[in-house]
Order: structure tokens, then C-alpha cells, then sequence
């Protein structure tokens, strides 16, 4: 597993920075950049993506979960996300489950209350394993 240092945690902050300057958020007003290090040491980025017809935007994570699978996939090691300010903002519920599907064991996340990791933030989570379970028991 790649190193978290505190200078990888402010390239986080700065490319989840760049990256909400591409959000596409008309409706909301509220755009949102997100970045993460991968466990092969690349860094991927999303931002939010809204529609006209308002319950099919997409969350920033989405974008960033498309770019980690278009550009070779892997596990997630760290990531952090900012809002129009460049504030720290925490993951939508449905978006933690979404990085917890490509989470490395133990991944880090940049939240309100410092750094914590994602079972943390998705206690007892559903997932790729919970699915594995079963179908190994049947
Ligand atoms: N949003 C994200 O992109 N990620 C989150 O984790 C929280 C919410 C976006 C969705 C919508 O485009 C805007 O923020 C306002 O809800």
C-alpha cells in the first residue's frame, strides 16, 4: 500500500481543488472536486455532472469511480473531496458506498473531523464480500 503523507494529502486537496473547477452544476450551484490515490500510485479526479432533469446528475465520486475504472482501475487509498469554496465536504451516503466498492483495506478519507478511514464513515458495510459470502455458502 502507497505511503499517505501529509504532502500527499495537500496534492489531494489541490487536484480535488482543479478538478471542481470542471463541474458541470447549473441546477445546484454547488460544485463539488474530488481526488484519490490509488494503490499503484496514481491519482484520479471527478466532478459533479448534473442534467436537466434533476435526479440523474451525478455526484463528483461517480465521475472519479469512472475515471479510476477507464484508466486502469485498482484500489483506492486515500481521498479527498471540496466544495465550490475549496472547503472539505464529506461524501454523500450513497457516494461512500460507491468508493467503498473500490476501497483498498484501510482507505483514508479527508473528512470534517480529521482523517478516518472508510469503515469509519460505512460501518458494517454492504459489498463485494457480503455478495462472495453467500455464494460461497450456496
Ligand atoms: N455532490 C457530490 O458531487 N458529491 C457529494 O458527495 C455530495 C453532493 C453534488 C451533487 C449535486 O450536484 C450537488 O453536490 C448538490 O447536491
Amino acid at each position: 500500500m502507497t505511503e499517505t503523507s501529509a504532502e500527499t494529502w495537500e496534492t489531494l486537496r489541490s487536484l480535488a481543488n482543479e478538478a471542481m473547477t470542471k463541474a458541470y452544476a447549473p441546477y445546484s450551484k454547488f460544485p463539488v472536486g474530488v481526488a484519490a490515490l490509488v494503490d499503484d500510485g496514481r491519482f484520479v479526479t471527478g466532478a459533479n455532472v448534473e442534467n436537466a432533469s434533476y435526479g440523474l446528475g451525478l455526484c463528483a465520486e461517480c465521475s472519479l469511480v469512472s475515471n479510476l475504472i477507464m484508466t486502469g482501475g485498482g484500489k483506492l487509498v486515500a481521498f479527498a473531496c471540496v466544495d465550490g469554496d475549496g472547503n472539505t465536504l464529506m461524501p454523500c451516503g450513497r457516494c461512500r458506498q460507491l468508493l467503498y466498492e473500490h476501497s483498498a483495506p484501510g482507505m483514508l478519507l479527508d473528512t470534517l473531523s480529521g482523517i478516518k478511514t472508510i469503515d469509519e464513515v460505512l460501518p458494517d458495510a454492504f459489498g463485494p464480500r457480503t455478495l462472495q459470502t453467500y455464494q460461497d455458502a450456496h
